[in-house]
């Protein structure tokens, strides 16, 4: 048997800090710390305690270069041990084919290695962000001022005002108009439906292709309507269809060339609940009549930008451009719109079948009509959107 380390491990000495009863009455600080090596590795779900022996054993290894395993070495345990954890790869062994194939997924990706374990390892499950932030007294501004302190300030300046160079202000025309009604809807109404004309025109504008480019046959390049790191577009927009006329509520692939929807499995639990797990219990989302995960085939962009230091952050400005197009999309039609990091990621790639290192969510960005009630704040402070009811006398 042939073995060589996994592609992408970092090992990090974690301190871990606990209330120490038994500590505060001899007289310490009342507190234990706790000091392990951990191995985090880019195609694993979970990290790896490693002693000092696996720790010395898995830099024996090089990532590519494979090594003949001795069974009669006094290694042999530690190896075998590493072997089980995912931490070493076996050419062609059937125990450890799971741990092969992971790996292989991850080279043949060409992720830089940092950016792929920042993306793994920032990945959410069942968390209900929502709850947490109003259990912590953050949910609100004056909250967030009262347990954090004032926040570095909202205006930089440089030089004096007295050496500023003023500049001319222009009026205001139609699209500036459009920008100041862009406001990000947390109270969408789901009385109502979206009519499937709408919702259409939303997906094409923002995540359809106008041409394509063939370079070769299988090279072509296609022009959206939003700037994308070296022209490749590799974010996909896995649908989550709520509230549209026409369209049966469930999970979809947008085909981006053909315009069409793509029918995918129902996911494990009833479509609300799913879309609110989905949002990390942001329950002022969850009732958008549509909404899109922006899920980036990774290998697609590093293709290109062959672990590339640059490449990920390229990816999430593509998602972040994306979604400035679907929110002026939206104002321009009428309708509310939002985008949010704050995403249990996994339970997003069970539903939709999705491989985390392969093509996996940053974001959701949804839309659909604005209620008429604001049971949740939104930031229109010159109240573009929502207009104050006049002071009774
Ligand atoms: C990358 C990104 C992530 C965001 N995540 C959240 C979020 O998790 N929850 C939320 O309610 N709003 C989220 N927002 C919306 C912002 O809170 C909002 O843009 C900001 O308060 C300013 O309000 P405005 O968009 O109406 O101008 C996000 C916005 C961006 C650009």
């Amino acid at each position: 048997m042939r073995i060589r380390r996994c592609a992408i491990v970092f090992l990090e000495p974690r301190e871990d800090v606990a209330f120490d009863f038994g500590s505060l009455l001899s007289g310490g600080a009342g507190l234990r710390r706790d000091r392990r090596w951990l191995a985090l590795a880019a195609h694993l779900d979970g990290q790896v305690e490693v002693d000092a022996g696996e720790r010395e054993r898995l830099g024996e290894f090089g990532p590519v270069a494979w090594s003949e395993y001795d069974p009669g070495s006094p290694d042999a345990g530690t190896t075998l041990r590493l072997l089980e954890t995912g931490l070493l790869i076996a050419e062609d062994d059937a125990r450890w084919s799971a741990h092969r194939q992971r790996d292989e997924a991850v080279r043949d990706a060409h992720w830089w290695p940092p950016a792929a374990l920042a993306h793994r390892l920032a990945r959410w499950q069942g968390l209900d962000s929502a709850a947490a932030m109003e259990a912590g007294g953050l949910s609100t501004a004056a909250g967030l001022r009262d347990k954090l302190g004032a926040p570095p300030t909202h205006a930089v300046e440089r030089v004096g005002a007295g050496q500023r160079q003023a500049l001319p202000r222009i009026a205001d025309g139609d699209f500036d108009r459009l920008l100041a009604r862009r406001t990000t809807c947390r109270n969408f109404d789901a009385a109502r439906a979206l009519p499937q004309a709408l919702f259409a025109q939303m997906l094409q504008r923002v995540f359809a292709a106008r041409a394509q480019v063939r370079i070769e046959d299988d090279t072509v390049f296609v022009k959206k309507n939003t700037p994308s790191a070296g022209g490749l577009h590799p974010t996909e927009a896995y649908l989550i269809v709520q509230n549209v006329e026409g369209v049966a509520p469930g999970l979809y692939h947008y085909h981006s060339l053909d315009h069409a929807l793509e029918p995918l499995p129902a996911p494990d639990r009833p479509l609300a609940e799913f879309a609110a797990a989905a949002l990390a219990g942001q329950h002022w989302f969850a009732d958008a009549h549509a909404m899109a995960v922006l899920a980036p085939r990774y290998a697609r962009c590093f293709w290109k930008y062959r672990r590339h230091p640059k490449a990920y952050r390229a990816l999430v400005l593509d998602s972040g451009h994306l979604s400035q197009t679907l929110y002026l999309s939206a104002t321009e039609l009428g309708l509310g719109a939002f985008v949010t990091s704050a995403i249990n990621e996994v339970d997003i790639e069970q539903a939709f079948g999705l491989d985390p290192l392969i093509e996996g969510p940053l974001a959701i960005s949804g839309f659909g009509w604005r209620g008429e009630r604001m049971r949740t704040s939104e930031f229109d402070p010159t109240e573009e959107v929502w207009i104050k009811a006049p002071e009774q006398p």
